[in-house]
């Protein structure tokens, strides 16, 4: 008996920390970090190989490259969330990318900026609902409140579009083949939620309608999923990311996740200049996007305000499960000191 109590403590701890290591981002409103690298300057790549500078956070094996239209991030099997992530990260600045969403119910593709104390702007497709997408916004991991949302109207699976982000301190701007369709201003947020901390550029796709996940993520993706139907792909044809600030890298002089303490080392917060000029995304691509004929209606009556639980994609596509794992963290500990209950009963 007492081995088996020792087995499973061991296995429970094991479990433990394998799951920790999905939560590799040190939070700089709880400790000292390291600096962020900035990219400081454009990053551009258009899909043939594998793009310079992003990392996987998942399985590798789930990117395909070589296809004619751009890097295919498929999910074919549950669990499958292809995920990369930049090494570099950006002080206020554009993103931009151009892809097709992943089809299926319950599968999600995204976009995503996040910084390490979790504000986060992202893009997101339900492979569902075929004519619209959706932006929302994060500050400091606050999910407390669920009116962030909007969703946009767009054949976002009909072809490829140029989805973007364009963040600064006076306002985020959502855009579809360079028409705003939505404006964040800080003082349309409550609270101190406006993101704000340096971002790194994330594309991913998870399938939210997994039958494993809680009722409400299942029924916000569209879900469930079928994988029988699958596999599920989102081609991705390019990616622009353009950093409005200088220097080596970003520090976060104290632990308020405010702008004010974010400091440039060897260069100046927005010392870039907002200033795109006009972004050649799919210069080295003929046969991409720019057919923004059906392009969306500008200004903000081209989005509708909506009130659903969208979960942030930080715990989500950040992890290669797909699983809420504060919640497993939790069952873990307690699973340990209830089997260290039960060793020291029997001892
Ligand atoms: C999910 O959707 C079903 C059907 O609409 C509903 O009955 C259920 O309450 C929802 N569950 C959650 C957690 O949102
Ligand atoms: C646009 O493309 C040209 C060459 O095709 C390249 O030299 C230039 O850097 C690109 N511009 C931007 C803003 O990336």
């Amino acid at each position: 008996m007492r081995a088996t109590v020792f087995q499973f403590v061991t296995a429970a701890l094991f479990a433990a920390l394998t799951n920790a290591q999905t939560y590799t981002n040190c939070n700089p409103m709880l400790k000292t970090c390291p600096p962020d690298p900035a990219l400081s300057g454009i990053y551009q790549h258009t899909y043939g190989g594998e793009a310079p500078n992003f990392k996987y956070l998942t399985s590798q094996a789930s990117v395909k490259y070589g296809g004619k239209d751009g890097a295919v991030f498929r999910i074919a099997k549950p669990k499958d969330a292809p995920t990369i992530i930049s090494s570099f990260y950006i002080m206020w600045g554009r993103y931009e990318v151009v892809l097709k969403p992943a089809p299926g119910a319950g599968i999600v593709s995204s976009i995503v900026l996040q910084s390490d104390d979790l504000d986060e702007i992202d893009w997101e497709w339900l492979g569902g609902k075929t004519a619209e997408a959706q932006s929302n916004y994060f500050g400091k991991g606050n999910t407390a409140t669920y009116d962030r949302g909007a969703v946009h109207p767009v054949d976002s699976q009909a072809r490829f579009h140029k989805y973007a982000i364009d963040w600064t301190a006076e306002k985020i701007d959502w855009l579809i083949d360079d028409v705003v369709v939505r404006t964040l201003t800080p003082n349309q947020v409550k609270g101190d939620f406006y993101p704000q901390t340096p971002m790194t550029a994330r594309i991913g796709s998870w399938a939210g309608g997994d039958p494993d996940n809680e009722q409400g993520v299942i029924n916000w993706s569209g879900g469930p999923t079928d994988f029988t139907k699958g596999p599920f792909d989102m081609v991705v044809q390019s990616i622009y990311v353009r950093d409005y600030s200088t220097g080596k890298e970003y520090t976060y002089s104290d632990k308020s996740g405010s702008s004010s303490s974010i400091k440039s080392n060897g260069g100046s917060i927005m010392g870039g200049g907002t200033n795109p000029g006009t972004p050649n995304l799919s210069s080295s691509s003929s046969s991409s996007s720019s057919s923004s004929s059906s392009a969306p209606s500008s200004g903000s009556s081209g989005s509708t305000s909506f009130t659903f639980n969208a979960p942030s994609n930080s715990g989500r596509i950040a992890s290669a499960t797909s699983k809420n794992h504060p919640k497993i963290t939790l069952a873990v500990l307690a699973a340990i000191f209830i089997a260290i209950f039960i060793a020291i009963s029997f001892h």
